[in-house]
């Protein structure tokens, strides 16, 4: 099992509709995949499962708020029995052996980031506080430990546009990060503020796991970038425009986060609806054009980072 966080500060670069299509795809060759939603807005959710679907079956029991809400989350209720399988993902997945699962998000997750972090507060003496810091921040990696995940093969968690304790739970469960962002220059400019809070967070951590006396079963992590993949590119006569090209072209040269060689074009076309019909574009997609195919490109690269194979229907 492979887990990767798909991540940036910056809003509205693509974060979910890269892990949608990304994990779709990934399924359509065959793999089984798990996507988790951090995120408060429930866009990955809703990109599965309509409002009212989501209302009915899911928002009391089976949402990621009900685990990060109990004393600690991981104890009490398990993260494997809030797996959900979107059943439209599913039939347009059905011969391809792969499969597509969810743990739904909630609106209401958007409180839980202060009542966690006020958890941490609380204890006295130093050690009682790096086990506070440790019982937290590795939940949710704790819970991708229960076998009943071993089945999958890769899990990709949509993180919000934060760097709040959800998010930072999220980096401690992944091996590898993706950052998606657009060619300009709000969205390029936190790369390297977000590589040096992920090198601060994994510091503190790793620090707390091998100076604590009690540090437990909790092992060092070293999560790592798979890199920055440009999203909504503008490609005119084939090319990306100019000033674009500039911003990427800043980015590889000068970034410490390194960038892929795959990028997605600006699609309203494709991406236009975000999802609302239940199947991602990619997997909906009738034939063979440029941008699935700059999608297939994403989900070799990043397969054959992370060493997984799928079977390309
Ligand atoms: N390649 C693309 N071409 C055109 N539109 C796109 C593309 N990728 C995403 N979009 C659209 O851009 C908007 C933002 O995308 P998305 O929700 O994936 O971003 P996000 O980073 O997850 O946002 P947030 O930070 O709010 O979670 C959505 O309306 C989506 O449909
Ligand atoms: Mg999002």
């Amino acid at each position: 099992m492979r887990v990767v966080a798909v991540m940036n500060y910056k809003g509205g670069v693509g974060k979910t509709t890269v892990t949608a299509n990304l994990g779709a795809v990934a399924a359509s060759r065959g793999l089984r995949v798990l996507l988790i939603d951090l995120d408060p807005q429930t866009n990955l959710t809703f990109s599965f499962f309509t409002v009212d679907a989501w209302h009915n079956r899911l928002k009391d029991d089976l949402t990621i708020k009900r685990w990060y809400e109990s004393e600690l989350p991981g104890r009490g209720i398990s993260l494997a029995d809030l797996i959900v399988t979107p059943e439209r993902a599913e039939d347009a997945l059905v011969n391809t052996g792969g499969r597509l699962d969810l743990i739904s998000s909630h609106l209401g997750l958007i409180d839980i980031d202060l009542e966690l972090a006020a958890r941490l507060g609380g204890t006295t003496t130093l050690d009682g506080s790096k086990r506070k810091f440790l019982d937290l921040h590795n939940c949710l990696r704790g819970a991708l430990e229960d076998d009943r995940f071993a089945d999958y093969d890769l899990v990709l968690i949509d993180c919000a546009p934060n760097f709040g304790l959800v998010t930072k739970t999220a980096i401690v469960a992944s091996e590898k990060i993706l950052v998606p962002a657009k060619a300009d220059y709000l969205s390029t400019l936190g790369l390297d503020y977000l590589d040096g809070n992920c090198k601060v967070l994994v510091q503190q951590f790793n620090d707390y796991v091998n100076h604590k006396r009690d540090a437990g079963d909790y092992r060092p992590i070293d999560p790592g970038f798979l890199g920055v993949v440009f999203t909504m590119v503008q490609i005119y006569s084939q090319q990306v425009v100019l000033a674009q090209h500039a911003y990427i072209e800043e980015v590889r040269l000068n970034s410490r986060v390194p960038v892929l060689e795959s990028k997605i074009r600006n699609s309203p076309r494709h991406f236009g609806d975000a999802g609302e019909g239940g199947v991602p574009a990619m997997l909906a997609a009738a034939g063979k054009d440029e941008v699935v195919s700059e999608f297939d490109q994403l989900v070799d690269e990043v397969l054959s980072e992370l060493s997984l194979s799928g079977d390309r229907q």
